[in-house]
């Protein structure tokens, strides 16, 4: 009896160091998932010298609404809406023109933040942004460093639009939980 009791104490004590052996792995410290909100704008330019996404592919139809067309963003990520205000990171990725009867893009891009405390930190995002609506949302579907393990969306809202060149400022609302 002694014995099975001892043999019983070493396994619970082999259990509790493996538990903590794994607890201690880097960014992983307690495991606590919490719900980070995170708002920046995000510049699209499309025109001119400075542009930030530029076409990849020739649309299979010109016109409204570009069936076929992709276009590959290195947008900056600023704090406020003016271009000029902090930058927090970039959007990089494409968004492709997916519908034939509306304006319907794809869009799969890496928020990669650079400044703050997310700075080196990345979030994915892939889903279906219809522009013309007033609030598109987007699934997180995963990220890096800080956000290891995030899930989460996206709320863009179209702040400011060029009708004459296509230049847009979005702004952007993301609930994510991640630990
Ligand atoms: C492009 O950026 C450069 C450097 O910031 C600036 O001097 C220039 O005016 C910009 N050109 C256009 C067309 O916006
Ligand atoms: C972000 O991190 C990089 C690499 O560690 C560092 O060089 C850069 O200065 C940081 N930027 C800010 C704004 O903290
Ligand atoms: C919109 O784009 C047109 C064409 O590039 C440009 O002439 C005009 O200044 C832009 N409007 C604003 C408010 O930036």
């Amino acid at each position: 009896m002694a014995r099975l009791f001892l043999f019983s104490f070493v396994l619970l004590l082999c259990a509790a160091s493996t538990t903590a052996g794994s607890s201690s792995r880097p960014g992983n410290k307690k495991l606590k998932e919490k719900l980070s909100h995170i708002q920046f704008y995000f510049h699209d330019v499309v025109s001119g010298r400075n542009a930030t996404a530029v076409p990849v592919t020739k649309p299979a139809e010109e016109h409204f609404p570009a069936f076929g067309l992709i276009m590959m963003m290195d947008d900056l990520l600023t704090a406020g809406p003016d271009p000029k205000s902090q930058p927090v990171g970039r959007a990089q990725g494409f968004y492709a023109s997916v519908s034939q009867e509306d304006l319907c893009f794809l869009m799969a891009m890496n928020l990669v933040f650079t400044s703050g405390k997310y700075n080196g930190s990345v979030l994915t995002v892939l889903g279906r942004n219809p522009p013309l609506h007033a609030v598109r949302e987007l699934p997180i579907v995963g990220g890096s460093g800080l956000f290891r393990f995030a899930r989460g969306y996206a709320l863009a809202r179209t702040h400011w639009l060029n009708q004459t060149n296509g230049d847009a400022i979005v702004e952007y609302n993301l609930h994510v939980l991640h630990y």
